[in-house]
């Protein structure tokens, strides 16, 4: 079947009625990537197995991209003609839950202000559609795609404010939970009845043994919480595959009415004006026995083919990778492989993140070089998300590659980072906590906000401010999209007393999720927390001043003897160098000079920016 023209009678029956700009650039956007479309969709699902599924397919994106508005329309093509908008060095992100930052989305409208002060350009809502009742993973348990979870808003309200944001320069990322329903979905509620079409919608086993062949290869996510990754129904005598919650019910991407039913829920959503969305697990869509099931060929196969519909019926459109893998595995999810096939616009450093961590931990810059020396180059209109901490733990073991390369020794580093970070070190600065981790020796996760995990607690101020200087300047200079998790612009500490909240369940990471907190943005302006404010807004205006700064300019790691220190170039024309160490670091003659600094003491914690005249 032609996919790339419009003159085929699948696509002139249902386009004849519209104004004649957009059949033009539907004819456009087709000669571009139908064809690839097409391809990526049969393999996944070949039309003799799968009869008229691709022609629902098509149905379900030309009858999305009819009721885009005109002002969306007028975004797709606009950023069609700039498609590396978001990776330059004046794109700012934040990340926050609704309830926490502003209570509902209408609340959200009245934080932009804020946003704009601290140069934001993008939001990462975390999730907000209707969530399970009861225990929900901070709302990763979705119940409905189509509908907002009622206590924060409406539909109406989430149009509302993808509109003023927009206005106000900021892009609105939400999560979509690609892998998993929530129990209470109605899609589970008729597979539990017994429909059969929704049966399929889902992986269910009648035989333990079944479920046991699959669970020898796979890892865990929750080991202490939510051990095993299947759980017994009793509505159906069945064993049903929940990678994370035992009420979150993996969907089966082999079935292709999934992938349709999820590709319609985005577009819906991207109609309300969401402009990107976080694929959260993206990792774990293809299940296949006999392997992880993480990060497999048919998991990149999904993805590029949902960005091949995007680039067709919303392509302003970002699609952001939460693959939380280490580093060797993250360029296939922007389509780079043998050959390249775009596919995710933006993924996550997390090694980045992690080894930041740490080289605090370990007052060395080791590892962070090797993670920065083993960073693939990116392809184009691509960046990293850059970040220091989010909503969920530091999951340690992401820098297994990189520190196997040194032995099998080298993992005890990650115990002690741990043990640092969680405080367990008597010299630690730390007030973290261990995550699914606790009484073993098992390395996992370490919870706690920035501050509290820089000294809030325990240092004193001016430490603890340098600290936090120096892990956002990072973030700020290395390359990517670097973005803010609520709390951090304030040096807010962990949420040690919580109230109840409406997800129930006792989850350690409940630390880092605070509320917002006035006593802060209102304290006095020598505070520690008025002080981090301003440093971080200094680095937001450095990176709008400064375009070597964007994603795809070149980043090169300099030599520098003194294994406390990093330093490294961007674009040739910027150097940072940092002292990762509670020392002074003092510089060799021909480093200072080469790093254009005027003295060659570092002071501890702290990092620099010079720029080589023309
Ligand atoms: C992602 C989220 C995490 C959640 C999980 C399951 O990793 O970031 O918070 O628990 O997905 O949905």
């Amino acid at each position: 079947m032609n996919t790339s023209d419009i003159s085929n009678p699948m696509f002139a029956e249902r386009v004849q009625t519209w104004p004649p700009y957009r059949q033009a650039a539907l004819q456009a956007r087709l000669r571009t990537h139908g064809a690839r479309l097409g391809a990526l969709f049969c393999q996944l699902y070949p039309p003799e197995q799968y009869p008229g599924t691709l022609t629902r397919l098509i149905d379900t994106l030309l009858s999305r991209l009819q009721s885009r508005s005109d002002d969306l329309f007028a975004l797709d093509e606009h950023r069609i003609q700039n498609p590396d908008w978001f990776t330059q060095s004046n794109q700012m992100g934040y990340m926050a839950y609704t309830d926490r930052f502003a209570g509902t989305l209408r609340g959200v409208q009245s934080r932009i202000p804020h946003l704009r002060s601290l140069g934001v350009t993008y939001l990462h809502l975390l999730p907000f559609l209707k969530a399970r009742q009861g225990d929900n993973d901070g709302g990763f348990a979705v119940a409905s795609f189509t509908e907002i979870e009622p206590s924060l808003g409406t539909r109406d309200d989430l149009e509302a404010l993808t509109a003023q944001l927009r206005t106000a320069g900021i892009s609105l990322c939400s999560d979509i939970v690609l892998n998993h329903v929530a129990d209470d979905h109605p899609w589970v509620q008729k597979a539990q009845a017994g429909d059969s079409h929704y049966r399929e919608y889902f992986y269910l086993f009648k035989k333990r043994a079944d479920v046991d062949a699959f669970e020898t290869t796979l890892n865990q996510v929750f080991p202490e919480t939510a051990p095993g990754n299947f759980t017994w129904n009793d509505a159906t005598q069945e064993w049903v595959w929940t990678t994370f919650y035992p009420y979150q019910w993996d969907l089966n991407y082999r079935n292709p009415n999934v992938f349709i039913d999820m590709i319609d829920a985005m577009l819906d959503l991207a109609n309300l004006g969401i402009e990107a969305f976080r694929l959260d697990s993206a990792g774990y869509l293809w299940k296949q026995l006999g392997t992880a099931c993480m990060n497999l060929p048919q998991t990149h196969t999904v993805l590029q083919c949902l960005r091949a519909c995007f680039d067709l019926a919303a392509p302003a459109v970002l699609l952001k990778a939460e693959a939380i893998v280490p580093t060797r595995d993250l360029p296939p999810y922007f389509g780079v492989g043998a050959s390249y096939t775009p596919q995710c616009h933006l993924a996550y450093h997390s090694s980045l993140m992690t080894a930041i961590w740490l080289s605090i931990a370990e007052q060395s810059s080791d590892l962070l070089r090797r993670v920065i020396a083993g960073t693939p180059a990116l392809p184009p209109a691509s960046s990293w998300i850059t970040y220091i901490r989010c909503h969920d733990d530091i999951g340690w073991n992401v820098l297994r590659p990189e520190l196997s390369e040194s032995g099998d020794h080298q993992f005890a580093r990650l115990k002690a980072a741990a043990r640092f970070m969680n405080g367990e070190d008597s010299a630690s600065f730390s007030s973290g906590r261990a995550f699914q981790a606790a009484g073993s020796d098992r390395v996992h996760g370490s919870n706690g906000m920035t501050a509290s995990l820089l000294g809030l607690e325990k240092a004193d101020p001016e430490s603890t401010l340098a600290r936090l200087n120096l892990v956002f300047g990072l973030i700020c200079t290395i390359g990517g999209l670097p973005v803010i998790y609520m709390g951090d612009e304030w040096a807010q500490g962990n949420a040690e007393h919580l109230p109840d909240s409406t997800w129930a369940a006792e989850d350690g990471r409940r630390l880092q999720r605070p509320f917002w907190d006035d006593a802060l943005t209102h304290s006095t302006q020598s505070s520690l927390h008025q002080r981090q404010f301003a440093q971080l807004k200094g680095w937001q205006r450095l990176r709008a001043a400064h375009p070597e700064l964007a994603a795809h300019q070149r980043l090169e790691l300099l030599p520098c003897k003194d294994p406390h220190v990093i330093a490294f170039r961007r674009a040739s024309r910027i150097t940072v160098v940092a002292n990762l160490s509670g020392h002074t670091a003092i510089l060799t003659e021909a480093e200072r000079s080469n790093f254009g600094l005027e003295q060659a003491t570092l002071r501890p914690w702290s990092i620099r920016l010079e720029k080589t005249p023309c």
